[in-house]
C-alpha cells in the first residue's frame, strides 16, 4: 500500500474515495473543506437528508453525479469539536475504513480536520488517521481454506493539503503511522497463531527474525540447558510439565546517541492450561493469548528498528507452556528465582509471575535506568478494570505518570492501581520467602508485590497487566476479534519521548 501525502485543489479529482470528517452539530466539514462551496453544499444536503449529524461512530455516504472531486464522498462524525483528540480521529478513520473494506475500496484521500489551531498537530493527525485506517484493515486469514472475501484491494492512500498545510508533517505523520501498524500486526499476528504452532521456540524464532539484518539490534537466545545454569528456577519449574522447552530470549537495541538505557520485559507464557491446578473449559479458551507481553516486546523491536530513537532498549521475555504434564511442578513445591529467592507454589496458575521473577532478576542485572513490564497477569485486573483497560502499578510516580500519559495519546487506557504494602502478609510463606498466591482479594496487587522482589534495589519499575485488553472477542473501532497487540504503539511512544526529539 502506498502512502503519499500532497496538495490537492479542492476541485481536483483526487480519488475513487474521499474522506472528509465533520464534527458534531457543526453544520459545516471541518478542515479547509468547507471552503469548497460546491462540496459544501453537496454536504449540506446529503446531512439533512439522511440526519447526519456528526456524532461518533457515523458515516455518512455521498455520491456526487458528476463523480467530482470523486466518486465518492465519506464523512466521517468525530464527535464534539471541544472533545477532538488523536483518538477521536483514529476511531472515526477506522469507521471510514470499515466502509472501504465493504466496497472493494482502491484509493483514498483523506481530508483531515486541520486547521492552525487544531487541537491535535498536522504531524499527530496523519499518524492518528493512517494508524486507525491500517489498524482497521488488519485480518488474521492464514487458517482460512477458502477466505471468503478477497484479500484487501487498498493499494493508495493520500493525505490531502488544502491551503499553505505542511506536506512534510504529514508525511511524516503518515510513515510513522505505518512503523507503528506493521509493528502492533506482527503482534497480533504472533497472539493469534495457534498455540500449538506459537510455542516458545516459536517465539524466540519470531525475535530472532526482527533482529536479523539489523546492525542496530543483537539477539541472545538462552535454551534450558543454560536456563539452569542461570538458576532460572522460575521459567523452568513452569515449564517442566510441557514437552515444548522454554526459551529466554534478550533482545538489545542500541543508539549510538544514547543517553539512556530501558528494559521492556513480557510475559511469554505460549499456553496457560493453569498446569496441575487447571483452569476450567471457559477459563482456558483464550489462554493462547498470555504470550501477548512477549509479543509485544518483539512488536516493538520491529519498530525500533526503523524509528531509530536515540536511547538503548533491553527487550526480554521468559517463554514457556504452563502444563499439567507428568513432570509438572506441583503445589507446596519450592522453586529458586535466578537472583537466589525462593518461592512457594500454592497455585501452579499463578505462573506468570513465576516466569517474570527471572525475567525481571535478569533485566536488573543489566542495570538499566528503569524496567517495564507487560504480562497478562491477573484474571482479578480484568475484574477490577473490565476488558478495555490495563492496570499500572510502579515503584516511581514519574515513570508511571509517563506510561499514563503514552497511553494517552495512543488510545490505550492504563489506570494505575495501588502497592499496598501492607497486603505482603498475604504473599508471606512459612517455608520459603513468598508464596505465589495470595488468594482471591487484591488478586492484582499481591501479584504485583510479588513481582517487586525481584526488581533491583533502587531501579524504577513499572508493571502494566494487559489481562483484559490483550485480547478481543468481539471487534472494536480498529480492532478486529483477536489480539490486539496493546502495548506496542504506547511503549514506542513512551520510548520516544524518554530519547527526546530525533533533531
Ligand atoms: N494468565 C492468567 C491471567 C489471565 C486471566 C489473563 C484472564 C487473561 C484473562 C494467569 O496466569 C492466571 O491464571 N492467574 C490466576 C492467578 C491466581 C491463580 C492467583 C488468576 O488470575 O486467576
Ligand atoms: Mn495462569
Ligand atoms: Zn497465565
Amino acid at each position: 500500500m502506498k502512502l503519499i501525502a500532497e496538495k490537492v485543489k479542492p476541485r481536483q479529482a483526487v480519488a475513487d474515495t474521499l474522506a472528509l470528517f465533520a464534527f458534531e452539530d457543526a453544520k459545516t466539514l471541518a478542515g479547509g473543506w468547507a471552503a469548497d462551496r460546491r462540496l459544501e453544499k453537496r454536504y449540506n444536503d446529503a446531512a439533512r437528508d439522511e440526519d447526519f449529524k456528526g456524532k461518533e461512530k457515523s458515516v455518512l455516504v455521498i455520491y456526487p453525479e458528476s463523480a467530482k472531486p470523486a466518486r465518492r464522498i465519506l464523512v466521517a462524525g468525530l464527535g464534539k469539536a471541544a472533545a477532538f483528540d488523536a483518538e477521536k480521529l483514529r476511531r472515526a478513520s477506522a469507521a471510514i475504513a470499515n466502509r472501504i473494506k465493504a466496497i472493494d475500496g482502491k484509493d483514498v484521500t483523506f481530508g483531515l480536520p486541520l486547521d492552525r489551531r487544531a487541537a491535535v498537530p498536522a504531524r499527530e493527525q496523519a499518524q492518528a488517521a493512517v494508524e486507525g485506517l491500517l489498524l482497521a484493515f488488519y485480518e488474521y486469514r492464514k487458517y482460512k481454506s477458502k477466505p471468503n472475501g478477497s484479500p484487501s484491494k487498498l493499494a493508495r492512500v493520500r493525505l490531502a493539503i488544502t491551503d499553505d498545510g505542511d506536506a512534510a508533517a504529514l508525511k511524516e505523520g503518515a510513515e510513522r503511522a505505518r512503523i507503528f501498524a506493521e509493528a502492533t500486526c506482527l503482534t497480533r499476528d504472533l497472539v493469534n497463531e495457534p498455540p500449538s504452532v506459537c510455542t516458545p521456540k516459536y517465539l524466540a524464532t519470531a525475535a530472532e527474525e526482527v533482529a536479523k539484518g539489523a546492525d542496530s539490534i543483537s539477539i541472545k537466545v538462552i535454551d534450558e540447558k543454560e536456563a539452569k545454569k542461570l538458576g532460572m528456577g522460575g521459567l523452568l519449574g513452569v515449564s517442566a510439565g510441557s514437552t515444548e522447552p522454554p526459551r529466554f530470549v534478550h533482545l538489545t537495541y542500541t543508539s549510538p546517541e544514547a543517553a539512556s538505557t530501558v528494559a521492556v520485559l513480557g510475559k511469554g507464557i505460549t499456553f496457560d492450561s493453569g498446569g496441575l491446578c487447571i483452569k476450567p473449559a471457559d477459563g482456558m479458551l483464550n489462554m493462547k493469548d498470555d504470550m501477548s507481553g512477549a509479543a509485544a516486546v518483539i512488536g516493538v523491536f520491529k519498530a525500533l528498528r526503523e524509528l531509530k530513537p536515540r536511547i538503548n532498549v533491553h527487550g526480554i521475555f521468559a517463554a514457556s507452556e504452563n502444563m499439567p504434564g507428568g513432570s509438572a511442578y506441583k503445589t507446596r513445591d519450592v522453586l529458586t528465582a535466578m537472583n537466589g529467592k525462593t518461592m512457594e507454589i500454592i497455585n501452579t496458575d499463578a505462573e506468570g509471575r513465576l516466569v517474570l521473577s527471572d525475567a525481571l532478576s535478569y533485566a536488573s542485572k543489566l542495570k538499566p535506568d528503569c524496567i517495564v513490564d507487560l504480562a497478562t497477569l491477573t484474571g482479578a485486573c480484568v475484574v477490577a478494570l473490565g476488558p478495555e483497560v490495563s492496570g499500572i502499578f510502579g515503584t516511581d510516580q514519574p515513570l508511571v505518570d509517563k506510561l499514563i500519559g503514552a497511553g494517552k495519546s495512543t488510545g490505550e487506557k492504563i489506570w494505575q492501581l495501588p502497592l499496598v504494602d501492607e497486603y505482603w502478609d498475604m504473599i508471606k510463606s512459612d517455608v520459603a520467602d513468598m508464596k505465589n498466591s495470595g488468594g482471591r482479594w487484591g488478586g492484582s496487587i499481591t501479584a504485583a508485590l510479588f513481582l517487586k522482589e525481584f526488581v533491583g534495589e533502587g531501579i524504577p519499575w513499572a508493571h502494566i497487566d494487559i489481562a483484559g485488553p490483550a485480547l478481543t472477542e468481539s471487534s472494536q473501532p480498529y480492532k478486529p476479534a483477536g489480539g490486539t497487540g496493546v502495548g506496542v504503539r504506547t511503549i514506542l511512544r513512551f520510548l520516544e519521548a524518554k530519547a527526546g526529539p530525533s533533531d
